[in-house]
């Protein structure tokens, strides 16, 4: 049994914080990462922790992880501190809502640098580690707007389909060598970002988008997650974790 080593990408919160938690329930050394948010980055330290299995430890890292040099260094320390990742979550994201006349070129560039170049930035990070090892598995966080343009713009809509093509790509690439890529793309997870603390009005508005009646949970996430870290013959797929959303 391979001994895990992970990083979750805005860790400390919402989506990220649930896969980080479950990581560590499965014997996980886990490093979570985050932009600014000193006090979410105490409390999910107070909820991994005692979920750790003895002699595993957590790291949180405050840092831009669009920003190429700043990921290269908390990888250094990640690596000094835990060895060298095998699970790779590539999750930190951030969804302003704008469209395509209001949207700034600014924004424009900033959603791309935060949703997508990050993801590249960590994968190149990590990946020769994984080669030593033959293992890997890395998990993009994308979104139903990758696949239907969803309500929020362009920019993230185009960050997130973006996600998709590094994920086939990747995959196509780093099978032989042991490395899986692949993507979960959610919708409406009540406990995160965006979604949280909604009114009930608008939760039944968005149920009423799903064929199963109800928004999503980050455990839904969490056991999508859960089948790709246990699957080596899946690889360059997007699970679509919508309750049928996508076909309405
Ligand atoms: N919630 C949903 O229903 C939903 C649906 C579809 C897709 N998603 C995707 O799922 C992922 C997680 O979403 P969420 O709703 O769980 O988000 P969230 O609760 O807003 O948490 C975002 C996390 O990302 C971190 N982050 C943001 N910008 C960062 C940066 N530049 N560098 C490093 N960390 C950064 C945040 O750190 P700070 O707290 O320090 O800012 C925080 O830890 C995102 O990629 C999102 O697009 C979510």
């Amino acid at each position: 049994m391979i001994e895990l080593t992970a990083v979750v990408t805005g860790g400390t919160r919402g989506i990220g914080l649930s896969l980080a938690e479950c990581l560590a329930r499965r014997g996980a050394s886990v490093a979570v990462t985050y932009r600014s948010d000193d006090c979410a980055a105490e409390n999910a330290r107070r909820a991994i922790t005692p979920q750790l299995a003895a002699g595993r430890r957590l790291l949180a890292l405050r840092g831009d992880a669009g920003d190429a040099s700043a990921v290269a260094a908390q990888h250094r320390e990640i690596r000094q501190a835990l060895g060298p990742v095998n699970v790779l979550i590539n999750n930190a994201g951030v969804m302003p809502p704008a469209a395509f006349e209001a949207l700034s070129a600014r924004d424009w560039d900033e959603t791309l640098r935060i949703n997508l170049s990050s993801a590249f930035y960590w994968c190149r990070e990590v990946i020769p580690g994984m080669k030593a090892l033959g293992f890997g598995r890395i998990v993009n966080i994308a979104s139903i707007a990758a696949r239907g343009g969803g309500v929020i713009g362009p920019h993230y809509a185009a960050s997130k389909a973006g996600m998709l093509g590094l994920t086939r790509y990747g995959a196509r690439e780093l099978g032989p060598f042991g490395i899986t890529l692949n993507a979960i793309a959610p919708a409406f997870i009540e406990e995160a970002g965006v979604f949280a603390g909604i009114s009930e009005e608008r939760r039944e508005a968005l149920a009423s988008k799903t064929v199963v009646g109800r928004i999503g949970r980050v455990g839904d996430v969490v056991r999508a997650f859960e089948y790709l870290l246990e699957s080596p013959f899946v690889t360059g797929v997007c699970l679509d974790v919508n309750g049928g959303a996508f076909m309405i």
